[in-house]
């Protein structure tokens, strides 16, 4: 189990993809320093860090983890923070992998596959926009009320619970698409000899997926709970 005292420079050793959870925060993988020294100066909160990358190295760690005790503003900043690298590294990422992949495979292999990813990303930047937009200002909104009672918050509350109330009732993992693309794949893929790039693609995706599903849990099963309680322990 890794704890505060350990340096990104042994995490990601130990686990390569966790360089992922540091590039957000950046914070550099090949550090020395510890997590408690580098995150004190930066401003991190080294606590949640380090229940994140235990759980990037084993998701059962997820259902082990109080999320629940972190204050808002702190789980929506890793949500925040993970949303933007997702968006300028990751999707980047699988893009240039497939169209390495593309120049390797068949017109009827590059036409399906272009057009799943084209669709996932579409979906996914959408859900990302809408949990920018309203989900994440409401949140922080709601905290701050909690913390100062202003007027000028209550309204913003009022204003804005329905649509927020809307977004987390409707909320779901982005699980079905990895599924169909997983059996897209194995229906189409025409030559077992000459599958590297589609294995470098496939590999990516699935670090991806995991990533999104200790996001997702955070969101829904954390954020989203104590929201739901805030809202309904105010009565307005
Ligand atoms: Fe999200
Ligand atoms: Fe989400």
């Amino acid at each position: 189990m890794i704890s505060a005292s350990h340096s990104p420079k042994f995490i990601t050793k130990y686990n390569r993809n966790i360089y992922h959870l540091f590039n957000r925060y950046k914070i550099a993988p090949e550090s020395n320093k510890n997590l408690n020294e580098i995150c004190a100066k930066e401003e991190i909160n080294v606590d949640l860090l380090t229940d994140l990358i235990n759980c990037y190295d084993d998701l059962d760690f997820l259902k082990k983890i109080k999320f629940e005790n972190y204050r808002i503003p702190v789980l929506v900043d890793y949500l925040e923070k993970s949303h933007k690298y997702y968006l300028e590294k990751r999707i980047p990422e699988l893009e240039q992998s497939l169209l390495k992949l593309t120049h390797q495979e068949s017109f009827t292999f590059n036409y399906v596959i272009i057009n799943f990813f084209k669709e996932y990303k579409k979906d996914i930047v959408s859900h990302f926009k809408t949990e920018d937009e309203i989900l994440f200002p409401f949140c922080k909104v709601l905290y701050n009320y909690l913390q100062y009672k202003s007027q000028e918050d209550l309204i913003f509350i009022l204003e804005n619970q329905k649509k927020a109330f809307a977004l987390m009732e409707h909320h779901k993992q982005n699980k079905d698409e990895i599924d169909d693309l997983q059996k897209v794949l194995l229906k189409y893929s025409p030559n077992n000899k000459k599958l590297s790039y589609l294995e470098i693609f496939l590999n990516q995706m699935s670090i991806f997926q995991q990533d999104l599903k200790i996001h997702a849990e955070i969101e829904e099963n954390v954020l989203m709970k104590k929201t739901t309680t805030i809202l309904n322990s105010l009565e307005i």
